[in-house]
């Protein structure tokens, strides 16, 4: 069963998700001495990275030594492009927190064929984790958004990679974007051990509703796929997305 929090805005909703990151980060350093931290793109979780660079209380609650970087998909552009996820959270929070290139494993947009790339990345998983092809990594914690139409990551509504679990890592052909995406696959958010959804703003409010409390209709709403297990999931929203749902989770309730 998803859990649900709602914040009143994307401020505190960010306080709020930074503080379970460093619940699951101090306890993946504890168990297995590293925090493997799956980031999304998109526009929503710029203020959470910030906050992780800029606030003391949360910056020195991770020993950001032992944290690993990923992704969960990035746009066929190079690491500088404007529309870079890695380049995204490389200024937000990668850079001021001086974290070495050797944690940063950024999927490579640049190069010119967006399915050797998606290869190349999942090969990189393969060796950091030392699993044979086609085993899925287990993420300590995957940093989902969610797009107005119900996409996740890359994975958007109508695509064969919704259903396509031959790879760990995908290069869909996106029509809306008239471009490549590279993304990890749905079985491979779903053996995250903690999956977070971060979800803001009223344009969100009715696929929202639809995603948590519709019918199933996972390959129009890509982001009911994301059913991690034995990992687990939040829904972490701000009271705007949240105003269409019939229950809303509020944390202070
Ligand atoms: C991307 C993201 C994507 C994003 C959603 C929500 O590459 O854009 O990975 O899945 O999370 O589109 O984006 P916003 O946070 O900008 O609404």
């Amino acid at each position: 069963m998803p859990t649900l929090v709602v914040e009143e805005s994307l401020a505190a909703l960010s306080d709020r998700v930074a503080a379970d990151v460093v619940v699951h980060a101090t306890a993946a350093i504890a168990t297995h001495g590293r925090f493997d931290w799956v980031l999304s793109g998109g526009s929503t979780p710029v203020r959470l990275y910030e906050l992780f660079a800029s606030d003391p209380r949360r910056r020195g609650a991770i020993d950001w030594a032992r944290v690993h970087f990923f992704w969960s998909d990035e746009r066929h552009v190079g690491p500088d492009h404007p529309e870079s996820n890695y380049r995204m959270a490389r200024d937000a929070m990668l850079a001021p927190l001086g974290i070495p290139a050797a944690n940063v494993h950024r999927m490579r947009g640049e190069n010119a064929d967006a399915a050797a790339a998606a290869r190349a990345y999942d090969e990189e998983l393969g060796r950091f984790f030392a699993i044979p092809p086609g085993t899925p990594p287990r993420f300590d914690l995957a940093l989902l958004g969610m797009g107005a139409d119900g996409h996740t990551a890359s994975l958007f509504p109508g695509s064969p990679a919704l259903r396509d679990a031959s790879a760990r890592v995908l290069a869909p052909w996106v029509e809306s974007s008239k471009a490549f995406r590279i993304t990890l696959s749905v079985p491979v958010l779903n053996a995250a051990s903690h999956v977070v959804f971060l979800v803001a703003g009223e344009d969100k409010a009715a696929t929202l509703k639809r995603v948590l409390e519709g019918p199933d209709l996972p390959d129009e709403l890509p982001s009911q796929r994301i059913r991690p297990y034995p990992g687990d999931v939040l829904w972490a929203v701000d009271r705007a997305a949240a105003r269409e749902l019939s229950r809303t989770g509020r944390s202070d309730e």
